[in-house]
């Protein structure tokens, strides 16, 4: 299994010299196509774990994919089987969209980090749902986060309409359900996380779990993803406010819209959100004042610029009950998931 694991930084000069998106496309292919063939099943097994409890869930590690990575749901336990303890899909939104024109992934290899502005391309909510439902990953121990979003041609004066037809969509098939107001690719979608505007979008999400609760007899946790761009006092008021509604946990973050780490890069000026490395540091100050904030009372999942095992000690270190990855993976490959295990399992047991 080693070798296979190990092979990614071999393929990685062929994947990198195609465009960012089509490399995303092969790899996900290629990986489904091992998965299939039964070749990497056994990967799984032979992973570090080391189990955690987050939001009331158990999960056989702290390691999770971040949201993106498989928007429509269509690769969840070749995913899984990389060694996740969650993997989170999405974001998902009602209707099926193209997302904005081709370029729209770039990479900046000398700062470790990626461009984006793909603007939820996906393939509607029927379609993931399809897809979600054909996975095994849950009934074989994995935690399935579903994040949903809004659609780009939704007024933003009507975007809890998208958010609560995506909570009846994907409730009954999530492990927890991600609320994403931070992607900035999305027009307006970052102005949700104002005090107002967030409190009157989570009024209406609680008033549809308690239903959705009711109907299903099980409560899912809710968790929100925010930006990495906030001031410290917006945090605080997006803490108190999670905290007002009942929300259960929180991501941080997304990408950010800040080039500071990059300029005078090929790419750092192309529009949209920037991911890995740069990101590392803005997440954790956002991880650190939500904790200060917070103190236990909500989960945090620290995301952003993860691209080794001290990395994600950090995360923690911050105040991060658990990590995802996304840009890290596409740099280090799979080796990174067992490397972040292993070495926050070190840093537990000492
Ligand atoms: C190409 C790409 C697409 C993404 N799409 C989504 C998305 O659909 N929903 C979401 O919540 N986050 C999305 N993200 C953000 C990631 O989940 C993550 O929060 C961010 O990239 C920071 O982590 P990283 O530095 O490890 O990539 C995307 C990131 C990238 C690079």
């Amino acid at each position: 299994m080693s070798i296979l694991f190990n092979a990614y930084p071999l393929a990685r000069p062929a994947l990198f010299a195609m465009d960012a998106e089509t490399a995303h496309e092969v790899t996900l292919a290629g990986l489904q196509r091992a998965y299939d063939c039964g070749t990497t099943r056994r990967w799984l097994h032979d992973q570090p774990q080391w189990p955690v409890t987050l939001m009331g869930l158990s999960l056989r590690n702290p390691v999770g994919l971040a949201a993106g990575l498989d928007k429509n749901g269509a690769h969840i336990d070749a995913l899984g089987n990389l060694g996740f303890g969650f993997v989170e899909v999405g974001t998902v939104t009602p209707r099926a969209q193209p997302g904005n024109p081709k370029p729209r992934m770039f990479r900046l290899p000398k700062a470790n980090a990626l461009i984006n502005r793909l603007g939820f391309n996906n393939q509607g909510l029927d379609a993931f749902l399809a897809n979600v439902t054909r996975s095994q990953f849950r009934q074989q121990g994995g935690v399935l986060g579903l994040n949903i979003g809004k659609n780009a041609d939704t007024p933003i004066e009507r975007a809890a309409d998208d958010y609560l037809i995506g909570l009846a969509g994907v409730y009954p098939h999530a492990d927890y359900v991600t609320v994403n107001i931070s992607s900035p690719n999305t027009q307006n979608l970052r102005a949700l996380q104002g005090g107002d505007e967030l409190s009157q979008l989570l009024a209406a999400l609680r008033d549809k779990r308690n239903e959705l609760a009711q109907l299903h007899q099980r409560q899912v946790p809710l968790a929100v993803k925010i930006a990495p761009d906030l001031t410290p006092e917006q945090i605080d008021i997006i803490a108190d406010t999670l905290l007002a509604h009942g929300v259960d946990g929180v991501i941080a973050t997304n990408t950010t819209l800040s080039r500071d780490a990059v300029q005078g890069m090929a790419h750092a000026q192309e529009a949209g959100g920037l991911s890995g490395a740069p990101v590392h540091e803005l997440s954790l100050a956002v991880i650190e004042r939500l904790r200060q904030r917070v103190g236990q009372a909500l989960a945090i999942i620290g995301v952003g610029g993860i691209l080794s095992g001290q990395q994600a000690r950090e995360k923690i270190a911050a105040g991060a009950d658990a990590v995802q990855l996304y840009t890290g993976l596409i740099y280090r490959g799979p080796a990174l998931v067992g490397e972040c295990v292993a070495t926050l399992r070190n840093t537990a047991s000492r």
